[in-house]
């Protein structure tokens, strides 16, 4: 049994919302050969290629299959985050996308769970759309970026979005975007080998340091990647924040490894030992399967690194790691 926690999806086709709301930034899809298309900045900006198992549902039954991997957890890519639009075109392309993600999952509702995509630029609509996901959507939570705008995820303004995330039970899947620093890594696909990484331990300091954990205790958070950077630099982080509590410690005066087995991680590490190590750091109640499907960064055989009979992991943790931790973090523990 495997349940991936870590999958993207887009609709075959994407609405010209350059035209519709007047302004571009948005991406397209460009089908120019069978089962392929290009994902197409509006300003004619290649973005990334792309095949049909990202849109269909029965071309990605068919992958799962070949896999083993028993279900799926949907999110957009995060390239569709649209943040940077005015709030209600966010609204508008998130419904969109939400309405698309919530039919593949009811057509296939053994083989998916679905996250939903928030237009965090504005905290109402953001709620609004969350309770929408949850309540008549059926999802199981929603998929957030690692920052917004400027707003990093220990900014006030995203605190309801969080407690109404609580309320509802509502899982939540932070993962890396818009990564910091791009202006220097136009060379060798840094973003995604560095930035990625930067992104997603920033994203867990600042939950932390901003004390969303620690007043929003039962709020179920995974991020992206291992944690990112953030289980390889955590020595450094909890020194800085006994050495000058002055700058960490103003929002929130528990350390950081206090949190550390409070939030959720996927398994997408690419590197034996680095999995032991976040096995060894979180747990493996706080570790799920996640291979960013379908993409090329992904771990193409879902599972393999969790299997690897170098690691000899038994199999109550091979368990965990493979499907009943994805089931504890989406709130379906006793299915
Ligand atoms: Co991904």
């Amino acid at each position: 049994m495997k349940i991936d926690i870590h999958t993207h999806l887009l609709p075959e086709n994407l609405p010209d919302w350059k035209s519709e709301f007047g302004y571009g930034g948005f991406i397209r899809l460009e089908h120019h050969k069978p089962c392929c298309a290009r994902m197409m900045r509006d300003d004619g900006k290649f973005f990334r290629e792309v095949e049909e198992n990202l849109w269909s549902g029965a071309a990605r039954v068919k992958d799962m299959e070949q896999t083993g991997v028993a279900k799926q957890v949907l999110s957009t890519v995060p390239v569709m985050f649209n943040y940077w639009a005015k709030p209600k075109d966010g609204l508008n392309s998130s419904r969109f996308l939400n309405d698309h993600l919530a039919e593949v999952v009811a057509q296939n509702p053994d083989r998916f769970y679905g996250l939903g995509t928030l237009p965090l630029q504005d905290t109402d609509m953001a709620c609004a759309e969350l309770v929408r996901c949850v309540k008549e959507l059926g999802m199981q939570g929603v998929q957030i970026g690692s920052h917004v705008e400027d707003m990093n995820l220990s900014d006030e303004r995203l605190f309801p979005v969080f407690a109404e995330a609580e309320k509802l039970g509502a899982a939540i899947f932070v993962h890396p975007w818009d990564m910091m620093g791009e202006a220097r890594m136009t060379k060798y696909w840094l973003p995604w080998l560095v930035g990625m990484p930067a992104e997603v331990s920033l994203a867990i300091s600042s939950m932390i340091f901003g004390g969303v954990f620690e007043r929003l205790p039962k709020l179920r958070v995974a991020f992206a990647h291992g944690g990112g950077a953030f289980p390889f630099t955590l020595g450094r982080i909890e020194h800085g924040f006994e050495a000058r509590p002055d700058l960490c410690a103003v929002d929130n005066p528990h350390p950081p490894s206090h949190y550390v087995g409070k939030f959720f991680v996927d398994s997408l590490v690419h590197d034996g030992r680095a999995l032991k190590y976040i096995l060894d750091l979180f747990g493996p109640d706080c570790i799920c399967l996640g291979t960013d499907y379908p993409f090329p960064l992904g771990e193409a055989e879902p599972g393999k690194l969790i299997e690897d009979s170098r690691l000899a992991l038994s199999q109550p943790v091979k368990d965990k790691l493979l499907y009943g931790t994805a089931l504890k973090w989406l709130g379906l523990e006793s299915n």
